[in-house]
This record gives C-alpha cells, structure tokens and sequence, in this order.
C-alpha cells in the first residue's frame, strides 16, 4: 500500500466506484495525472489499460447545413404538394433540387408525375407524415456534432454516402483493475500525505524519515507539445547564410522583377538563346519595360555583335536594344552578382545570395516554377579553377554532404564551366553549375581579375537532407510532417 503515490490511490478509488473499469478522460483528474497514475498502477500489476482504435465522425460543411436548414427533401415540400420540377429547381437550385427529389423519391415520400407534357413532384401520404417527423438521419447528426457516436451503421453509411460525415479514427483507452488490484481496492485504500518536493526544512527537521517520497517515472504518458519553429526552408536558408557567413562572404540582395540586359544580354546571353523564350521565362506585363542606360547597352551589343576588344568574335548576330529593356522575372540570381560587379568593378570581392527565381517549369515532382537559388562569386587576383572546387567543396562538406564530384558543364557566361553532383542513394544528383566568368561578361564592366561564380539549387539540398521524394511537400503547408521534423 505504501508504494502507491496519492494520485494512484486516488485512481484506485474512482475504478472501485466505476465497477473496475474507466475511460481516463474520466477519471476525474487531470489527463495527464490519470495516465501517469495508470502507468505506475500497471507496472505494479494492479491494472491494465487496454487501447482500441475507434471511430470517430465529425460533420462536413454538407452535415453542418443538413443540421442546421433540415434535409434538402424536407425543404423540397415548403408549402406544396405539388409542384413543377423546373420551379423546384429555380426555388432550391440545380444541384440541391436534384439531391433532394432524389432522396425523396428513394424513401418514397414522392412521386414523379407528367401532366400536360410537364413534370411534377407530388407528395405522398408516407411523406406528408415524414416530413413533420425528425429524421433518424438528422437525429444522428445532432448526436454526432455533440460528440455521441453510438449511432446505427446503416444511418452511418447513409450519411458517408451523402457526404455529411466524414471518419476519424482515434485511440480509445480503457483503465481496469486486475485480480490484484481488486483485492487492494478491496482491502481500503486510506491517502496519505507524500513529499514530492525535498526541501531545506524537510531534510532538517528529519520529517522525510517516515514519509514516503514520489518517485519519477520517466517513461510515463506526456502530451507532445508543438513548439514554434522556423520552416526547414528557413532553416536550411539561415544555415547557408552562416556557412557562407564563416567562409568569408557577405550577402547580397537583388529584385524579382529584372531587365532582360542584367538577367541575359549582361551575361553574354544571345538574344536567340532557348532560355528566353516565352516558354521559359515569364516575361511581365506591367511593367513591360524597364530602364536600363542606353550606353550600357551599346557596350553590351558590340560585345555580342563582335566581341568588342574582348578578344573574342562575339555571337555574329545583330543585337537587338529594344530586346535589352524587357521586363521579367529573373530566372536565376546571377543577375544578382553581374550587377554587384558592374557597382563593385575593383578586387576583392566575396559575395553569395540565396533568393527565389522564376522559370516557366511545369510543376511535377522535382519542378516548381519558383524556387530559390545559393549564388556566389570570388573576384580576386589569381582566382582559378582549382579555388572554384574548393570552395564548392568546402561548402558542401560544411553542410554534410561527403561525397560530390564536379563535371564539365556549360554556360554562355562561363568558361571554363563545372557541373556539381552529390552521391545520395546510390544515385548521382546535380546540385548546380559554377564557372569562371568569361571576359565578354567581366571585360565591359571594367573588371579585371578573374572572378569565380556558383548558382546552386537549394530545394534539392531540402529535398537530400529532408529525405523527400517530391519537391512540393517542401511547400504544401502539412502541419503535421512539420511538427515531426527535427531541427536541421
Ligand atoms: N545561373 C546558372 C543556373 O541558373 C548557374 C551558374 C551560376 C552557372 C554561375 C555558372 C556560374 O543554372
């Protein structure tokens, strides 16, 4: 007896009074309490909590209209007994008229009659009647949305069937003593004060000789509790930014709505490439233009044209300026870094943003049409190739990933240009592009030293160390999964 805390005697005597058996909402103690108590109690064999998966209903918008406007067929007879289907339907609508002759004329409250080439709805008898009766349907509702679901199955089904209701299923447990803990329940069970705090005064006064201490049990029932947290995209985000943050780098932001000149032309992007395409890049209507230096682009279209003094041929087309002022959603945040060289055009310079880009992708499981990307440049003298993977490496190693590889790749904007792949699941993924910026890119802006450039995917690092198979989860709001998710 002496083992027992006072919340479990407690519980004992409310099984007693239950006739040995108790559902722990109503215990009369607090839930947690009960489950604690009933935890302790079933370790010392004195009870058993059995568990049960039941079925639970709550009403759908459909239901919570049925309870509060009545069935549709009872509404159907407002104050008639006869009337035409087409005035029916203008009184009640389509689709609820159909609903409402149909039931109606299922339980036969109803006939469908023809007169003069025009169809009408007559009550019967059987519907006179019914229709001042509450409904066993509507009496199910009523119990349902109180919590009572000791209801009929076949009025059950009738109301899945008309949509009404729909399942839940929760876990149902029992509290019941066993033999033993009958025959302590039997032999009185007195409550006798417990320290559950040890305190100064306790331990001086010599009081906790003869009182008996509450144990901790560390297994015992708790409730989980959501705290908040950032969304693992945020997390991931703000996990980058302090990588980037320890490497050396400072951040950069740019805008959604670009020019064509700083999203393309300025990365020597010719104005036929694929990628501009109305199939690919959402162009803006308002603002359709955008301002952009004339000079600037005059610079740019010798560079296209013939390469300027770049040394280089150019892409042997004739440049279109107009082109150059398109408004558009920037379809990746190199735009971001070209323009931070254009204002910056002196070394050194480390710099990385993580922003959203737009492309006109259909959505599947590995597409969205926005999504954000981890930029970066290093402007330095003696920048090279080999200082580009590094950092790459590095990078990635920071954020976990052991095992990557770079192929040669290509982009109008670098040269040379590299590929990076991670290994997960055995499988080879492409992370993003990097590259050196080519001097039809830097040559115009006066920049003179190489400058080594990334643009990395950030879902498809969410989706790795999330370990998804479909991208959208990353954006569908799933409370649930959320709560689950540990912290990155
Ligand atoms: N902009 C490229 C993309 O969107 C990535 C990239 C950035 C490649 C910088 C080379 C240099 O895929």
């Amino acid at each position: 007896m002496d083992v027992l805390s006072p919340l479990e005697k407690k519980l004992l005597i409310a099984l007693e009074k239950n006739k040995g058996r108790i559902s722990p909402e109503k215990s009369g103690m607090e839930l947690v309490k009960t489950m604690n108590s009933a935890s302790w109690l079933q370790s010392k064999g004195l009870v058993e909590v059995e568990e049960k998966l039941i079925s639970e209903y709550e009403l759908t918008e459909e239901g919570k209209k049925f309870l509060e406007e009545g069935l549709p067929e009872k509404s159907l007879f407002k104050d008639k007994e006869k009337e035409k289907i087409g005035e029916i339907e203008n009184r009640m609508g389509k689709k609820d008229a159909k609903i409402a002759i149909g039931w109606a004329k299922r339980k036969g409250w109803c006939e469908i009659k023809v007169e003069n080439g025009e169809k009408y709805v007559v009550i019967t008898e059987k519907g006179k009647k019914e229709i001042e009766r509450k409904q066993e349907e509507e009496k199910a509702l009523e119990k349902i949305s109180e919590g009572d679901f000791e209801i009929d199955e076949e009025i059950l089904k009738i109301l899945k069937r008309r949509g009404a209701i729909r399942e839940k299923e929760k876990v149902k447990r029992i509290i019941f003593l066993t033999e033993k803990g009958w025959e302590v329940v039997k032999s009185g069970i007195e409550i006798k004060e417990e320290i559950s705090q040890l305190t100064h005064e306790i331990i001086r006064s010599g009081e906790w000789k003869n009182k008996n201490f509450r144990r901790y049990d560390v297994r015992a029932f708790s409730p989980s509790i959501n705290i908040g947290k950032p969304h693992p995209l945020s997390q991931l985000m703000e996990k980058i930014r302090k990588i980037f943050s320890e490497m050396g780098f400072k951040e950069i932001k740019g805008n959604y709505v670009e020019s064509c000149f700083w999203n393309m032309d300025a990365l020597f992007i010719p104005q036929d490439h694929p990628a501009r395409d109305m199939q690919d890049t959402f162009y803006c209507n308002k603002p359709e233009k955008v301002d952009v230096d004339e000079t600037l682009i005059k610079k740019i279209s010798g560079i296209h044209e013939n390469g300027g003094e770049t040394g280089s041929k150019g892409w042997r087309y004739s440049f279109r300026m107009e082109e150059s002022k398109k408004a558009l959603l920037r379809t990746h945040t190199t735009v971001n870094t070209i323009r931070y060289l254009f204002m910056n055009p002196n070394p050194p310079a480390k710099v990385f943003s993580i922003e959203r880009v737009f492309r006109r992708e259909n959505i599947d499981s590995t597409h969205l049409p926005e999504f954000h990307q981890i930029e970066g440049i290093v402007y330095e003298k003696d920048a090279n190739f080999c200082m580009l993977k590094g950092i790459l490496k590095e990078f990635y190693n920071r954020m976990g990933f052991e095992k990557i590889r770079f192929r040669p790749s290509y982009f109008p904007y670098t040269e040379p240009s590299l590929e990076i792949e991670v290994m997960w699941m055995d499988k080879w993924i492409e992370l993003g592009g990097a590259g050196i910026f080519r001097p039809e890119v830097t040559y115009p802006f006066g920049v003179k030293e190489p400058v080594l450039a990334w643009g990395l995917g950030l879902e498809r690092i969410a989706m790795i160390m999330l370990g998804l198979n479909d991208i959208r989860k990353l954006y569908f709001s799933d409370i649930e999964w959320l709560r689950e998710l540990p912290l990155l």
